[in-house]
């Protein structure tokens, strides 16, 4: 059988990297998006995947701009082929309590976060249609299930994706196209590094297994919803947080 493309945003992140090997390890070719190649240093990400065996490649995007998605989608159909695994990992906060929140912290937020994920889908979902195969997983977050201090913006776009997430499912089931969300908890990354160390050590101390988890936590659940096996489960939200939230 011929190699999976899969294609993950912001792979270059904490949480992106892991699954980047991750997916790897299941034999996957591996396509990152990355926004600003010096900034984010991507060469040398790309080879340090490399120098551990990982075939890894990155193609410049910003999720939150359609056009610049179809230009993207292009560039690695060209280079790559066809993408069968999309992660729409690439994501941001701007925490704020809404009194104070500007528009500019709500639209970023939105933008990146639940557009970007339609954006990039839209490129690739009808080839994984016609081709009968496809797994898409969206990272979402506790804060989508829960509601959190000072992050309208993050928990509204993160909701928003499992929604996205579920009505895709319906769409892609009868294609072999599987929609699944991950809801990672807090985990040891620059984006919970940057949060007030008062409101960290709290939210820590409220976590049953009793620390935050690591970005291959993660990482291994999106492995298992990307496998070839995994066909029937569509529509799922996948919870990784230590028990912090637990529900139905
Ligand atoms: N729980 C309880 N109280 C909280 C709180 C929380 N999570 N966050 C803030 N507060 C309280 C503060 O303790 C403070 O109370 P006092 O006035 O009694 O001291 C009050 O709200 C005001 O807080 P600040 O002084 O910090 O006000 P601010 O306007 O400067 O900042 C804030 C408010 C933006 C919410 C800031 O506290 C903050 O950044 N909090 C962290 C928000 C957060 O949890 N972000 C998650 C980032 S990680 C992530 O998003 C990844 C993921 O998916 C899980």
């Amino acid at each position: 059988m011929t190699q999976r493309l899969a294609l993950v945003t912001g792979g270059e992140g904490g949480i992106g990297t892991e699954i980047c090997r991750q997916l790897a390890a299941q034999g996957r070719r591996i396509v990152t998006t990355c926004l600003d190649p010096e900034q984010e240093n991507i060469e040398q990400w790309a080879q340090n995947l490399r120098d551990e065996g990982i075939e890894a490649d990155w193609v410049v995007c910003n999720v939150a701009d359609y056009s610049a998605c179809e230009a993207m989608a292009e560039d690695v159909r060209k280079r790559f082929g066809e993408v069968d695994i999309l992660v729409n990992v690439a994501g941001i906060t701007r925490d704020g309590f809404l009194h104070k929140m500007e528009n500019e912290q709500w639209r970023s937020v939105i933008d990146i976060n639940l557009s970007g994920a339609f954006n990039v889908t839209r490129q690739f979902v009808a080839g994984m249609r016609e081709r009968g195969f496809g797994r898409v997983v969206n990272i979402s977050s506790v804060n989508g299930q829960t509601g959190q201090f000072g992050q309208t913006n993050y928990s509204a776009a993160k909701a928003g994706l499992h929604g996205f997430t579920m009505a895709l499912a319906k769409e892609g089931a009868p294609k072999g196209v599987t929609a699944n969300t991950v809801s990672p908890g807090y985990v040891k990354t620059s984006m919970t590094a940057a949060m007030p160390d008062k409101v960290r050590e709290a939210i820590v101390g409220q976590i049953p297994a009793g620390d935050m988890g690591e970005p291959a936590d993660i990482a291994r659940a999106v492995r298992f919803l990307c496998a070839d096996e995994a066909g029937y489960i569509n529509g799922a939200n996948l919870p990784v947080n230590g028990a912090l939230f637990c529900s139905f």
